[in-house]
């Protein structure tokens, strides 16, 4: 296994749109696999492969305390969502940064597993936001998006900053 770079707001390779997941092999595997480890180290809930640089509809994440509940998305589709929740989100490719986002409180989402099973999942709550916030990752989006220009533009000095004072 090895550990990915994670690419970081503004690069503008987190606004590729991702391509389908279309061979479900040993090398999708390891991608899995090294996308985990990424993000248990980082630590973060839910990684986007396209966080690390690779533009397929792969998605990975864990919301449990004990870390010990991976799920695999692979060209997840949400099928149905209802309510509204807003919550503090973060985001390993905007560190250090966190924001209240509106997002479905309950969805409804189908996929593909690391094998290429399809199966359906109902989330709510923290897990539900997870997935919104990967998925959007795949459409190119990031939760900054979500902010007034004047606070996005805040938000990037900030990492500018912290990134030559590194
Ligand atoms: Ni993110």
């Amino acid at each position: 296994m090895a550990k990915l770079t994670i690419l970081e707001f503004p690069d503008p390779r987190l606004r590729t749109k991702a391509q389908p997941v279309t061979e479900f092999g040993p090398d999708l595997a390891r991608l899995v696999a090294d996308m985990f480890e990424t993000m248990y180290e980082a630590p973060g809930i839910g990684l986007a492969a396209t966080q690390v640089n690779v533009h397929r509809q792969l998605l990975v994440l864990d919301v449990s305390e004990e870390k010990n509940r991976p799920h695999v998305f692979c060209n997840p589709r949400i099928l149905a969502k209802d309510g509204i929740q807003n919550y503090q989100e973060g985001c390993l490719s905007v560190p250090g940064i966190f924001a209240d986002v509106e997002r479905a409180n309950r969805v409804t989402v189908e996929a593909e597993d690391v094998s290429g099973k399809t199966f359906t999942l109902e989330a709510d709550g923290l897990l539900a936001v997870c997935i919104q916030h990967e998925m959007d990752h795949l459409a190119g989006r990031l939760f900054v998006d979500y902010l007034s220009p004047l606070k996005r533009e805040m938000v990037r000095k900030k990492l500018e900053k912290q990134r030559r004072s590194a």
